[in-house]
């Protein structure tokens, strides 16, 4: 116990009562008392096409023995290309040139380095500053932690990245309890006007949001927010980067947000559901015209950007991601979970008569629940999540919300279930 340092976790509180999972299949986990536990947040929002699944698992075995890993730096491995090209059929138009990190935070930090070339590449040089927003969440690299909002994300790291300025969030207290978008709350969008000509729009290289913000609760952008940031960065000449982590591959009924909410961003930054989790991984989705500014500013035979990664690329997780791929497509997991989603979200608002709950809100297959908070910030939230694991349900908890995200794969007797567990323990909290 006393070795690993375990992330984002009370490691002194966790050994005294350690909760260990030792298996998993399809929508369950086991831990090492034997226990079958449903997870109702799919690991970390990433295992999409339910867990251990064969195919997966075979195709990283076989390329394992085939190929067990070639640098990605001036040579290159089939799988690569191959995985980048089914990525680029699933991300909107126009967003086809994909570059691949290992996680979510490097995606983030990638997407970064890619707005400071794209500017410098067209003599712009001077956008080198980022708008984000308040209670975002865009992973724990140095970047991505000076464009987050969540306060004990940031407090110990010092200033971060000179020159982030963030927007409001969108939590209004009016949006209590609503389901799916809702019909308030555009006009926050127009902070990003307001920062732009507080420091000279030509500063600003990108705008950075999360479509839909997941790990701090899941708040559903307003009707009409998501257009407005879009008009508001053509209008400046800024980039609009979504960070897709959470919400792409079928998490919002569709291959990503941009497509339920129909707002094409600039740049989309990819993880998670990518491998399904066998693999870690994450992929930067970039539009052709950043793309060509980039390439056409450095000589034919000059390396174009001087970023990458050790493991971009890896022959395993490219693996991992192709096989995923096929079972999105094959078993049509986005169709499935746009067709689960009211069911599951009724079932969840359904809860909104439990005392201990303050507020729900959800979007296809995400929701976020708001436990009554104790003393200490978060600690109703550690409470709520460890009693649930008692009664055999696995979630994520970030501070004071319940984070429910079910695999794709899920029947409505998975959604009952989750829900029934819900009801009975956060009933008794
Ligand atoms: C929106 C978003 N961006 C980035 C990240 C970081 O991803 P990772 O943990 O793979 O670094 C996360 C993780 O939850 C996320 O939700």
């Amino acid at each position: 116990m006393r070795n690993y340092w375990m992330p984002f976790t009370g490691n002194r509180d966790f050994k005294t009562d350690p909760r260990i999972f030792v298996r998993a299949e399809g929508v369950y986990y086991w831990n090492d008392k034997g226990d079958k536990i449903i997870d109702a947040s799919s690991g970390l929002f990433c295992c999409a096409a339910g867990h251990c699944r064969k195919e997966i698992a075979d195709a990283v075995y076989a390329q394992m023995q085939a190929l067990d890993y070639s640098p990605p730096f001036q040579t290159a491995q089939p799988l690569a290309f191959e995985f980048a090209r089914r990525v680029a059929e699933l991300t909107p138009a126009g967003l086809d040139h994909i570059f691949f990190t290992n996680s979510g935070s490097e995606s983030v930090d990638t997407a970064m380095k890619i707005a400071y070339a794209y500017h410098y590449a067209r003599g712009e040089g001077q956008r080198q500053r980022f708008i984000s927003r308040e209670r975002a969440y865009h992973g724990v690299n140095l970047g991505g932690v000076s464009l987050s909002g969540m306060i004990k994300n940031r407090q110990a790291f010092g200033p971060g990245v000179p020159g982030v300025a963030h927007m409001r969030h969108t939590w209004l207290p009016e949006n209590r309890f609503v389901k799916g978008q809702p019909e308030t709350g555009a006009e926050l969008a127009n902070d990003l006007e307001r920062l732009a000509l507080n420091y000279g729009p030509d500063t600003i290289a990108a705008c950075f949001v999360e479509p839909i913000a997941g790990s701090t609760g899941c708040l559903v952008p307003p009707k009409g927010y998501l257009e407005r940031l879009r008009e508001l960065c053509d209008t400046y000449g800024i980039l609009l980067i979504f960070d897709e982590v959470i919400t792409g591959f079928g998490r919002t009924g569709k291959a990503f947000a941009a497509d339920s909410f129909g707002v094409k961003p600039d740049i989309m930054t990819l993880a998670k559901a990518l491998t399904n989790a066998a693999q870690p991984m994450g992929a930067v989705a970039v539009s052709d015209e950043i793309h060509d500014a980039i390439f056409n500013a450095a000589p034919e035979k000059a390396i174009e950007l001087f970023h990458g990664y050790t493991y971009s690329a890896h022959p395993a997780a490219c693996a991992a991601g192709i096989a995923t791929m096929d079972i999105f497509k094959n078993e049509g997991l986005f169709h499935k979970a746009a067709e689960l989603s009211d069911y599951f979200l009724d079932s969840i608002f359904a809860l909104s008569d439990i005392p201990a709950i303050t507020d729900i809100r959800g979007y296809g297959m995400l929701a976020g629940i708001d436990i009554k908070p104790e003393d200490q910030p978060g600690l109703a939230g550690l409470n709520a999540q460890k009693a649930l694991f008692r009664n055999h349900l696995n979630l994520k908890a970030t501070g004071d919300s319940l984070l429910v995200a079910p695999p794709l794969i899920s029947e409505r007797a998975h959604i009952d279930e989750i829900c029934e567990k819900l009801r009975v323990t956060l009933a008794a909290l």
